[in-house]
């Protein structure tokens, strides 16, 4: 049996992924705009994955006797100064996310619901990497400076990122 301030908890974080989902989403199709194909690829991927995650907590909703109910989806951003500017705003997003993962985490505690302390630690791992694999594409921004070519190679790099599960990779 989920605990009602548990099964509002877990019903916000489903939305905060598919928000997240928007978010990638929206990105992806301004830089496709901008013809950086390679990190569309990577957007869209990463997109999907969050989709992952909002069903992850879907199923453990419903597995425990709640119920998923579904609210309305903020509108992203739809335009970034740059590519960097793009991957800053993601980063904050997980950083948000985190946060929240730490939140339910504090409550599954609180309330002694040890089978959803257990199941959100596959979200604490996750949110490690999430920021991590941001992170370290900024870096690279950081370190290349204005460098002409730097944008090219790393579109390139971030298009190898293997094949999402619902669209195909891009052709640059
Ligand atoms: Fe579902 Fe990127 O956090």
């Amino acid at each position: 049996m989920l605990d009602p301030k548990m099964e509002k908890a877990l019903n916000k974080q489903v939305n905060a992924e598919l928000f997240a989902f928007y978010l990638y989403l929206s990105i992806a199709t301004w830089m496709e705009d901008k013809g950086l194909l390679g990190m569309g690829t990577w957007m869209r991927s990463q997109a999907e994955e969050e989709v992952s995650h909002a069903m992850r907590l879907y199923g453990f909703v419903q597995e425990r006797g709640g119920r998923v109910t579904l609210a309305a989806i903020d509108a992203p951003a739809t335009e970034w100064k740059s590519a960097q500017d793009a991957f800053t705003a993601a980063l904050a997003h997980e950083v948000k996310v985190t946060g929240m993962i730490n939140g339910l985490v504090d409550l599954a505690h609180e309330i002694k619901d040890h089978a959803a302390a257990v199941f959100l630690q596959w979200f604490v791992s996750e949110q490690v990497e999430e920021e991590a694999q941001v992170q370290e594409i900024l870096d690279k921004f950081k370190l290349a400076g204005d460098h002409p070519g730097f944008l090219y190679m790393l579109d390139k790099e971030l298009g190898s990122r293997p094949a999402s599960f619902i669209t195909p990779p891009l052709e640059a």
